[in-house]
C-alpha cells in the first residue's frame, strides 16, 4: 500500500477538517490554553478555496488506496535582507497530519517529500517547520525525514 500524494482542491474542505481533528486534538490536549479544540470551523470551504489557488501555499492530500489519510499545508516565506542577516527564502510546513489509522505507513514521509519537491519547483531548497516540545513522536518523525534543529523557542509564565 503506497501513499499517493495529490494537490488538494476546493472540494477537500471536509477531508481536511476530518484529518485535522486528530492533529488538533493532540495539540489541544497538551496545551489547552493555547490550542482550540477541534472544530469544523478550522478549515471552512472558503478558506480551502483560497488556499488552493494561492501560489505561495502548498496544500497536499495523502491517500492510501484512494482514501484520504493525511494532509500537509506549507507556505513560501521570503524575507528581505536586514542589517543583521541576509535575505532568505524557505518553505515552511505549517501543518502536517495523518489519521491515526494510517500512521507508520509512509504517508507523512510522502507528504514531506511532496512539499520538498514543490519547494524545489519554485527554486527553494530549504524547508522548515516548528514542532512543539511536548510532541516527541512528531520530533522523531521529522528527524527520520532528515530535519535538524536550528532554533529553540523558550517561554516563561
Ligand atoms: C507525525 C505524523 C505526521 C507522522 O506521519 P506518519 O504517516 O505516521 O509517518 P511515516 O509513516 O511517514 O513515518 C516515517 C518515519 O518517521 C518516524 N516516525 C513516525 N512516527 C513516529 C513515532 N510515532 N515515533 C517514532 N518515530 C516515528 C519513523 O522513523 C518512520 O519510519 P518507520 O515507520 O519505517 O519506522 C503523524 O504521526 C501525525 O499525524 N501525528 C499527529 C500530528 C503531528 O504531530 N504533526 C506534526 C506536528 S504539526
Amino acid at each position: 500500500m503506497t501513499a499517493v500524494v495529490r494537490r488538494a482542491t476546493a472540494a477537500d474542505a471536509g477531508i481536511l477538517v476530518s484529518i485535522n481533528r486528530d492533529v488538533q486534538a493532540l495539540h489541544a490536549a497538551a496545551l489547552p490554553t493555547w490550542f482550540k479544540p477541534p472544530s469544523p470551523s478550522q478549515f471552512p470551504p472558503e478558506m480551502v478555496a483560497a488556499l488552493v489557488v494561492d501560489p505561495n501555499t502548498f496544500l497536499f492530500v495523502g491517500e492510501v488506496e484512494s482514501l484520504a489519510a493525511g494532509y500537509a499545508l506549507a507556505k513560501v516565506i521570503k524575507q528581505a535582507e536586514t542589517p543583521w542577516r541576509f535575505g532568505h527564502s524557505m518553505v515552511f510546513i505549517d501543518q502536517i497530519g495523518v489519521r491515526d489509522a494510517y500512521r507508520r505507513r509512509g504517508v507523512g514521509r510522502a507528504l514531506v517529500d511532496a512539499v520538498r519537491s514543490a519547494a524545489r519547483d519554485v527554486g527553494i531548497s530549504r524547508v522548515a517547520l516548528d514542532v512543539w516540545a511536548f510532541n516527541a513522536s512528531g520530533q522523531a518523525f521529522f528527524q527520520a525525514c532528515g530535519f535538524e534543529p536550528y532554533r529553540h523557542h523558550l517561554w516563561i509564565g
